[in-house]
């Protein structure tokens, strides 16, 4: 069957800023918060591997880019690191050479006939405002955060018109500092609420500022979409559980970007739980008056829940799953070295939600991929590796997000995780998401793999065959 999107759909690729780039000319005092999780816990990451080297795209972006383009590649979605950009953090002076690195990133992309978007931050907090302030829950960072985006803006904006606050606000405090899944391990969840409040009056208060400095630019949030499922739809309790995770992990992010407020459940539960942040009634106007453009959703795997069965120990830290249980479904399809479910229909039903519960403002898949462990293994004779679960992959997911586009969402390109090979936080290069391999025993080289044929076809013609859905 053929699936098509509509003339202006893009099909793209992301890349994350600290996961590709590498350290090379950068101080020992310019360290990004990741460069703290793996350096305090090194023992936990894949082979000791972190972020220094990367795929080293700092070095090799020249070559790299013209592979993005043979791979079809043609919007990218990359980000500046803070904690390279500036050299002082406080004086908010800029490091000249690491600026002309980011103006030479976005000429390339241009010269290959590719439209760069520009995210602010993916996890790459200033270790010293991390270790000075408390990052994002410091009105003295969300101040310097912002006289940071007003420099991107004014440097990169003559060439880039579209903006995003974060990369997956959610992720840093809700695994750092509310399940202790990462470093620094902990679960208290007054900070992790203080800084997501943090990030969203971040992001509010740099979309005032793009507008400001850049009236015709548009300006986004990515925004991690562990799409909500209940056990059964129709039974009550599991609904209502499925509606407070919903309350947690999606509409915080997305119901301030958006509709300009917190979700009300939200902030009652907190309330009654002791734990409601720093919420000035200014916060809320500046919430309500600077609301987003455009969305970035990334997707990877549903979040399924049902109805509380297990007794909630009421000497632990809160934690929203005092409300529901996580539900394994059973007979779900897996990505084995992820361990994450694939559950490509997720795609439609945020296509559709967005329609219905957020005035159907432009969004874009921002991040969609698959990591797949070893994948040498898959090489055929002439090197490349033959990976046909990707192409399967990304053709069922973008069959469910034609089907959406088709009932009128209005979903305007989809960025595959990733260009190249990288290193993952924690996994580091154990799973492979690249339509470009990153050889790793040959001194970082570059190959196309048999996806990147498949994706540039697909993008050239902004359709593709795939089995029914
Ligand atoms: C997304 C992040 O959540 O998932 C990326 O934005 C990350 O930074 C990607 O790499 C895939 O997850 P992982 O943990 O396998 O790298």
């Amino acid at each position: 069957m053929k699936y098509s999107f509509p003339d202006g759909f893009r099909l793209g690729a992301t890349g994350a800023g600290w996961q590709m780039e590498g350290e090379a000319d950068k101080r020992p005092d310019q360290k990004h918060f990741p460069h703290l999780m793996w350096e305090n816990d090194r023992d936990a990451w894949f082979e000791g591997v972190g972020p220094e080297v990367a795929s080293d795209f700092y070095r090799r972006f020249r070559t790299d880019i013209p592979l993005f383009r043979q791979a079809g590649i043609r919007q990218y979605r990359f980000n500046i690191d803070w904690s390279r950009f500036l050299d002082d953090y406080e004086a908010v002076t800029v490091n000249e050479r690491a600026a002309r690195y980011y103006s030479d990133v976005i000429d390339c992309l241009l010269e290959n006939g590719i439209e760069p978007a520009l995210c602010l931050e993916h996890w790459e907090l200033p270790a010293a405002l991390y270790e000075k302030y408390d990052g994002y829950a410091s009105r003295r960072v969300q101040d310097l955060y912002v006289a940071y985006a007003q420099e991107a803006f004014r440097r990169y904006g003559d060439r880039v018109h579209t903006w995003f606050a974060f990369n997956e606000p959610m992720v840093i405090p809700e695994l750092c500092f509310l399940n202790g899944a990462w470093w620094p391990h902990e679960k208290n969840p007054r900070r992790a609420y203080a800084w997501i409040h943090g990030k969203v009056l971040c992001t509010a208060r740099a979309a005032r500022a793009c507008r400001e400095i850049l009236p015709d630019a548009r300006f986004g949030a990515i925004l991690n979409s562990p799409y909500i499922v209940p056990r059964d739809a129709n039974n009550p309790d599991d609904a209502a559980a499925a509606r407070i995770a919903d309350d947690f992990f999606w509409r915080p992010f997305t119901d301030t970007a958006v509709l300009g407020r917190y979700p009300e459940n939200f902030l009652r539960i907190l309330t009654d739980e002791g734990l409601l942040f720093d919420y000035r009634d200014e916060d809320a106007r500046l919430i309500a008056e600077n609301t987003v453009d455009v969305l970035g959703m990334n997707y990877y795997q549903p979040m399924r829940v049902k109805a509380k069965e297990t007794p909630w120990d009421e000497s632990r830290p809160f934690h929203p799953s005092k409300f529901y249980d996580d539900y394994d479904m059973p007979g779900k399809r897996m990505n084995p070295y992820r361990g994450w479910e694939i559950f490509p229909k997720s795609l439609y039903d945020i296509g559709m939600r967005i329609k219905t519960e957020y005035g159907n403002l432009p969004w874009i898949v921002s991040e969609s991929g698959m990591g797949v462990q070893n994948e040498a293994r898959f090489k055929g004779p002439d090197g490349v590796v033959q990976d046909d679960y990707r192409i399967d992959f990304i053709a069922e997911h973008l069959a469910w997000l034609s089907k959406a586009v088709a009932e009128g969402s209005n979903c305007q390109g989809y960025w595959l995780f990733a260009s190249l090979d990288n290193c993952s936080p924690y996994n580091a290069f154990k799973n492979r998401y690249g339509l470009v391999e990153v050889d790793r025993a040959q001194n970082l080289a570059r190959r196309l793999k048999k996806s990147a044929a498949w994706y540039r076809a697909a993008s050239d013609a902004n359709c593709f065959e795939f089995k029914e859905i």
